[in-house]
Parts: structure tokens; sequence; C-alpha cells
């Protein structure tokens, strides 16, 4: 019996997991290899390299999602889009968009 009820309360937190919100933290730990083109705080020090702290959330994740579908061109950052899940790109959007 205790092992259906840990059972069922494992399965919940699982289902849940996805509705929860963006969350910065996991974000800032995806970052890593962002850091090299946009810089530790978001901020970069190359004019090619757009900067990407105090951007709308919103428009952060459109923009990761354009560019991982192919619906936004860059041979620079497109490939660095490729491997995001949708969940990387919501937790990258919030701690961007939290940056000053
Ligand atoms: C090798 C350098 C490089 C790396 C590493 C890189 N980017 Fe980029 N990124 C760029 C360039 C260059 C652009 C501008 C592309 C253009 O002009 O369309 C860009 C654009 C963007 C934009 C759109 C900004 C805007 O204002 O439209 C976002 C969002 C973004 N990058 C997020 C990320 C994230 C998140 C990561 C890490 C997973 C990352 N980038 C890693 C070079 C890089």
């Amino acid at each position: 019996m205790k092992f259906i009820c840990t059972l069922i309360f494992m399965i919940t937190l699982l289902l849940s997991a996805p509705l929860m919100a963006a969350d910065a933290a996991a974000g800032k730990a995806k970052a890593a290899t962002c850091v090299a083109c946009h810089g530790p705080e978001g901020v970069s020090v190359n004019p090619m390299w757009p900067n990407l702290a105090g951007q709308k959330e919103a428009y952060l994740a459109k923009q990761m999602r354009d560019f991982r579908d192919g619906r936004r061109n860059d041979p620079v950052m497109g490939p660095m889009a490729k491997g995001l899940s949708d969940e990387d790109i919501a937790n990258l959007a919030a701690y961007y968009a939290s940056l000053k």
C-alpha cells in the first residue's frame, strides 16, 4: 500500500513538472554555453552578438524557437538553438529576462 501511494505521488510530480513556471536558475545552468558570445551577464562584448539581459521573456523565447525551428536563420546562432527543448527555452528566457 505504501508503495502504491509513493508511486501515485511520483507520477503526480512528473505530470505536474511541465506546468510549473519557468525556472530561471535552471536557465542559468543551461546558459553556460551561451556565455562565450552573449557574455556572463547577458551583455555581449562583441558588436556582432546581441545583448540578452533585460530583454522581454516572451520575445527571447520566440527568437530561440524560431532559430531552432528554422524560421529565423543565422549561421552562428542557428546551430546553438538546435539542441534546446521547449523547457530549456522557457528557462533560458526567464533567466535572461531577469538580468539587468
Ligand atoms: C558562437 C556565438 C553564440 C553562442 C555560443 C550563442 N549565441 Fe545566441 N546569438 C548569436 C548571434 C551572432 C546572434 C544574432 C543572430 C542574428 O543576427 O540574427 C544571436 C542571437 C540570439 C538571440 C536573439 C536575440 C535578439 O535580440 O533577437 C537569442 C535569444 C540568443 N541568441 C540566445 C542564445 C542562447 C540562449 C544561447 C545558449 C544556448 C546562445 N544564444 C548561444 C551568437 C551566439
